[in-house]
């Protein structure tokens, strides 16, 4: 058991946080690049963050892992964070063909909640990437290898997943069904609202061709 004052990332706070700075200048990078090649920004917004302490032991505990360095930085594989926000859908399978490219960085794991929404509505495209950094890794490798966890959404997917998450905490209410069915057909609007977007940017991109 790990003293409750010490960080539960322990020696790989540093590298977490190496790894999530350099990936996050990567897709800054990208984005600046695109924008003065095309006049167009790839995505919207970028955020990043080192899951919360707390957060992040509740979590282990919840998968029945032992509240541990390794299992908060080997085990589970979303201490380090990136969410990017598009404008559009189309983007969003834009930046995972240039993710697939990247040198350090392999791909084990992908949801396509986009194509395939939660039942609940939610819509979002998950990635893991497991990354290269000139650290040691808990499995003594060194350089090492840290997990990444990638969400890429629209900001219309953003502003559905950020209401319901407030809505959460709010569960034991008596018309609970009727909020699910409310909340799924928003949801369902709102990806339908991402498609007329897209067609109608097609739509202006064609005209001034
Ligand atoms: P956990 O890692 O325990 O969450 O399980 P998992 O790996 O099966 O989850 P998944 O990859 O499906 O989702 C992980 C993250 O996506 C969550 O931590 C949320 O940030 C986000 N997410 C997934 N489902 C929902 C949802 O229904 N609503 C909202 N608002 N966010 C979601
Ligand atoms: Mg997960």
């Amino acid at each position: 058991m790990i003293n409750m004052t010490d960080s539960i990332y322990g020696e790989y706070k540093e590298a977490l946080e190496y790894v999530m700075d350099k990936l996050n200048k990567k897709f800054e990078k990208m984005e600046e690049e695109e924008y003065s090649k095309e006049g167009e920004h790839l995505y919207e917004h970028l955020i990043s963050r080192l899951k919360e302490e707390d957060s992040m032991r509740e979590k282990c505990e919840r998968k029945g892992l032992p509240v541990t360095t390794y299992s908060a930085v080997h085990e589970l594989h979303d201490a380090v964070g990136i969410r990017i926000v598009t404008s559009f859908r189309e983007d969003i399978y834009e930046i995972i063909k240039r993710i697939r490219r990247f040198e350090d960085c392999q791909i084990i794991e992908e949801k396509d909640y986009i194509r395939k929404a939660k039942d609940n509505g939610y819509r979002s495209y998950h990635m893991i990437l497991r990354c290269k950094a000139p650290y040691k890794d808990p499995d003594g490798n060194c350089p090492g290898y840290f997990f990444v966890e990638i969400q890429l959404r629209t900001i219309a997917m953003d502003s559905w997943a950020s209401l319901e998450h407030k809505m959460r905490y709010k569960k034991d209410v008596n018309n609970q069904k009727l909020i699910e069915q409310e909340l799924k057909r928003c949801a369902d609007e709102l990806a339908s609202c991402d498609v007329s977007m897209q067609t109608i940017r097609g739509l202006i991109k064609e005209s001034d061709e």
